[in-house]
């Protein structure tokens, strides 16, 4: 068989352009010595919204740490595996660092599992369930769509808005961000360039996975909808931080949105937008036609 669609996505490759690349001199994913604004560990509202945000980042990384490492042993050739090591231990790793935000922000280990479950968003939940079902069934073909197209190529636009609200406010956790995009940049890639291959030569499988793909793309949409409509408005969020003296101008537009302004119907409808372009493009390579999730009963 030939592994062609492994070019730059072997073990070397990553060790290159990741540990030593973009990661060097890292700790825990920022600049060594930086810390989260003291504005944020003091203001309860700012503080309380950075937990919620994180907690959903830890609970969504350690799904797609059940899921790379279980796909391990579905892939079907030796390079697929090699590559799913190296996303196991990205996966891993941004467990860790979200996790240790966590910490910083002041939840301390004892209260960890019962900060994730309060806050856990219930559509992420069911989006994991689904997507682990899939993976202990060893099914290679469904398991790196759910994957590597729907959880990380949607939740990679979520990772570049956050990458730019926080540039200015929280270099921190931007630098964080900004390793996480770069590693599930090559996870999709990774993602888009196998499952094409395999559509063709089963294309029986093509309309089980396409249903597969709208239950998903429900609960993801459905998780970054309320990702808006809980905590303070982002427009509250932005007041507070203007009177605390932290300026954001300029920089903290994305998709043409300046995001300290924007309302959450606004902040929402331009994700929503962002997210469906693109992934509509996404299955388009791989074969596999978008197919618009339906709102459960
Ligand atoms: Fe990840
Ligand atoms: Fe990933």
């Amino acid at each position: 068989m030939t592994t062609d669609f492994l070019k730059g996505y072997d073990i070397q490759y990553w060790l290159e352009s990741c540990p030593q690349g973009y990661l060097m001199d890292t700790e825990y994913g920022h600049r060594p010595g930086e810390k989260e604004p003291e504005l944020v560990a003091q203001d309860p509202v700012l503080r309380e919204q950075a937990v919620r945000t994180t907690v959903q980042l830890v609970l969504g990384e350690r799904c797609a740490l059940a899921a790379s490492s279980g796909l391990i042993n579905a892939a079907p050739d030796e390079a697929s595996k090699r590559f799913l090591a190296t996303q196991t231990l990205d996966e891993a790793r941004h467990v860790e660092v979200f996790t240790r935000r966590l910490h910083d922000l002041g939840v301390k280990a004892s209260e960890l599992e019962d900060t994730l479950t309060s806050f856990a968003n219930p559509h992420l939940v069911r989006f994991a369930e689904t997507l682990l079902e899939v993976v202990d069934r060893k099914d290679f073909v469904a398991g790196v769509v759910g994957q590597n197209l729907v959880l990380e190529g949607m939740a990679f636009h979520v990772f570049e808005m956050m990458f730019a609200a926080n540039q200015q406010a929280n270099p921190k956790f931007a630098h964080t961000l900004s390793g996480t995009i770069a590693d599930e940049r090559r996870h999709v890639g990774f993602g888009e360039n196998r499952i094409g291959g395999l559509i063709r030569q089963q294309p029986e499988r093509k309309r089980d996975v396409e249903r597969l793909q709208r239950d998903m793309s429900y609960h993801m949409l459905a998780t970054f909808g309320a990702a808006f409509r809980e905590g303070p408005r982002p427009d509250e969020v932005a007041e507070r931080l203007r009177k605390a003296g932290v300026e954001r101008s300029g920089q903290d537009s994305w998709q043409g949105v300046q995001l300290g302004e924007a309302s959450p119907e606004e902040l929402e409808r331009v994700l929503g937008d962002t997210i469906l372009k693109e992934f509509k493009l996404r299955l388009a390579r791989v074969g596999l036609d978008y197919q618009t999730p339906l709102r459960p009963v």
